[in-house]
């Protein structure tokens, strides 16, 4: 059950004609996609990333970089959008709803939502590592996780064929960072949901909403290094929070 909502909150959304929502993993959990940094199931157990989501573990080790995204590819597949998801999309029907997320899934989209900004990318969008073309060929996914992977390769240059994520110390793609900043400085609500605040420059987000007088609600189960610079900590989870605050919009 979602747990009580605070007075200010339901407030602050009934009124808001501009919502800016940060998403982080958390926001996908309860489809059953991990998040990185959870104790007992997070990618970040099962895998280094420094091993894996960096350019240099892509050039010493293409095949086990491709296996690890073809197995997060086929995962994300398997899965639904929540109901987090869901009433985010039904928002966007009757305010302004702008989603800038962290994560490289798609299922804001599915749920029905535009996303402004995919901040690291996408998992599907697939491109050349070499050449930069984009890649929209088929590629071999295979049901069960695999320890290597060759990448598809690419049909103008022959260069090997990788995912559209932000890996470490890479930049964000063209022009993300900065809808997501405009977003926020246009924004009458910023809500952060589902993420631990650890990776910058996504995670200075929130603080340049409040920077600018944007009044920011952080919706996450536990407490994160952004709880004490926001004005209203939520502790909910997203698939339960999100909807309840949408049923008590409705009538206030
Ligand atoms: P993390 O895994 O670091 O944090 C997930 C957050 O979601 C935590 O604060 C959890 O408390 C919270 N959480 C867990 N379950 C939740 C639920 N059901 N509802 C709401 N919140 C929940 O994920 P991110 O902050 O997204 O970057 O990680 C940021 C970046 O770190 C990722 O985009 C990735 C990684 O390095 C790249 O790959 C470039």
């Amino acid at each position: 059950m979602a747990a009580p909502l605070n007075p200010a909150l339901v407030e602050l959304a009934a009124a808001a004609r501009r919502v800016t929502v940060l998403s982080g993993a958390g926001m996908s959990a309860e489809s059953g996609v991990p998040t990185f940094r959870a104790a007992q199931s997070g990618l970040w157990e099962r895998f280094d990333p420094t091993m894996l989501a960096t350019p240099q573990a892509w050039e010493a080790d293409p095949e086990l970089v491709w296996a690890w995204y073809a197995w997060r590819i086929n995962l994300v597949r398997g899965v639904e959008p929540n109901a987090g998801h869901r009433a985010l999309a039904r928002w966007a029907e009757r305010t302004q709803v702008r989603i800038a997320t962290q994560n490289v899934d798609d299922l804001h989209e599915r749920a029905g939502s535009d996303v402004l900004a995919h901040l690291h990318g996408s998992l599907t969008a697939l491109r050349c590592a070499d050449c930069e073309r984009p890649f929209d060929g088929p590629v071999e996914i295979p049901a069960e996780p695999v320890e290597r992977l060759a990448p598809a390769a690419c049909p103008a240059c022959d260069g090997r064929v990788r995912p559209g994520v932000v890996w470490f110390g890479e930049m964000l793609p063209q022009g993300a960072f900065d809808a997501a900043a405009d977003a926020v400085f246009d924004a009458d609500l910023v809500l952060v949901v589902g993420t631990s605040g650890l990776v910058y420059p996504a995670a200075s987000l929130p603080d340049l909403a409040r920077g600018h007088g944007v009044p920011v609600v952080e919706l996450n189960p536990e407490d994160t290094p952004v709880s004490e610079r926001v004005d209203i900590v939520w502790r909910d989870t997203a698939a339960r929070g999100l909807p309840a605050l949408l049923a008590a919009i409705a009538v206030a």
